[in-house]
């Protein structure tokens, strides 16, 4: 098989989908792999590392032009006619942009959406949302730290004792709980909470406190319960009081960080226009779930409405960061673990001889496959 790798070129992105160990490996099973010129480079893999790892350097159309195409994101209009028609493409390529997979399906190609994959034991190893959002959790905190006016941990000097800074994480789930552990390294005393019950021991083994808002009716219960390991939206009843909470901890938080998401939907409003504006002169917000929220203004918010995707702003005294690309500004190990994904996810549908194997009876190999030689397979969310 002919592999391709791109260099990715949307803003802001500095990831690769192969680096020199994964190829390596792919030439060992017997494949030929091109690599762009330069592909690796933003992430600290510079071109002669990948021609020892034993593949070819190339231009875009040639590995566009490959039989499996690995990508970290999903192609860009003028990318996607170099797909080649019955090519295999293999990414985070939207599962949930119907749009986006109609284009992909019109190239004619079978394209696999890693995003998709089930959250089940056997899929742990090619989990990118988990991978990656693990690195936006970590980054998500040093960056909130750099931010923030004051220090991070309590510090008692000879000048005087300096208070330790309150950290409110809304969302435990991978990237929330990797930033309840960065935060706690740093010195910070963290809250966190999130609508699954499941996560009250995760937040307090980490050592912060959690958050509860009790269900009251056994709707909230079972919206609490979610779908296969997601959140589903949770009832007005149980957000509003959710919200006089978060409000109430806000007031006294110096970072919040949000990771709240619901796949296939928009993420919920979590910090209220209201609750920035009571939050104290200085404090920060990093909302991962930037340009993922509802409309505000004409453009799309994240769990808060003021939220503006890929900037940093100030509004009420507060500086709101809407980052998209946590992950990516840690290029180099957010690569090597991506990378390591597709890997993993390869063996699943490459036989040992390494032809095309596309078993859709195996339930990753059916979550993933968003378009089959040009049919649309995913129509609606
Ligand atoms: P995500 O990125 O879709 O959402 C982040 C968090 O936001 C979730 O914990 C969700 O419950 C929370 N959230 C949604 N609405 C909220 C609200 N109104 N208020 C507060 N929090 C809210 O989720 P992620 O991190 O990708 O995974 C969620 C969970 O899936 C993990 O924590 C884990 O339990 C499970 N998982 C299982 C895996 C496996 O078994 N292979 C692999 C990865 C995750």
């Amino acid at each position: 098989m002919h592999i391709g790798i791109p260099a990715e070129t949307r803003e802001y992105e500095r990831r690769v989908a192969a680096t020199p160990e994964t190829v390596k490996k792919y030439v060992s099973m017997g494949h030929k792999v091109s690599v762009q010129s330069g592909a690796g480079t933003s992430a600290s893999y510079p071109d002669e590392a990948y021609a020892s790892a034993g593949a070819q350097l190339v231009n875009a159309q040639t590995a566009f032009g490959a039989d499996l195409v690995l990508k970290v994101q999903t192609p860009t209009d003028s990318e996607i006619p170099l797909l080649k028609r019955g090519a295999v493409v293999v990414g985070m390529l939207e599962p949930f942009d119907v749009e986006n997979s109609s284009k992909l399906a019109t190239a004619g190609v079978t394209a696999f959406a890693l995003e998709a994959a089930p959250r089940t034991t056997r899929a742990q190893s090619l989990d990118v949302l988990s991978s990656q959002a693990n690195i936006a959790g970590y980054k998500a905190v040093l960056l909130a730290a750099d931010l923030y006016p004051r220090f991070m941990p309590m510090l008692m000097t000879a000048a005087g004792t300096v208070k330790a800074a309150r950290v409110l994480i809304l969302g435990a789930g991978v990237a929330g709980l990797q930033a309840i552990a960065t935060a706690k390294r740093l010195g910070a005393v963290i809250e966190a909470s999130d609508v699954r019950p499941a996560v009250k021991e995760q937040i307090e083994s980490l050592g912060a406190k959690f958050l509860d808002v009790p269900y009251e009716t056994d709707e909230e219960r079972e919206a609490a319960q979610g779908v296969g390991g997601y959140a589903r939206p949770m009832p007005p009843s149980w957000l509003a009081r959710q919200s006089a909470l978060v409000h109430e901890r806000a007031k006294q938080a110096d970072v919040i960080i949000t990771t709240a998401l619901i796949p296939g939907r928009p993420a919920p409003t979590l910090i209220t226009v209201d609750t920035v504006r009571a939050m104290k002169p200085g404090s920060v917000l990093i909302d991962l779930a930037a340009g993922r929220g509802g409309e505000y203004e004409g453009r799309r918010g994240g769990n808060c409405p003021l939220t503006e995707a890929d900037k940093v702003v100030i509004r009420h005294g507060v500086t709101v960061a809407g980052y998209t690309n946590l992950a990516s500004m840690v290029a180099s190990d957010a690569s090597a673990l991506y990378a390591r994904n597709l890997l993993d996810f390869m063996k699943l549908i490459l036989t040992s001889e390494g032809a095309l194997n596309i078993d859709l009876a195996d339930d990753i190999i059916a979550a993933t496959l968003i378009t089959r030689d040009g049919s649309l397979l995913r129509k609606a969310a």
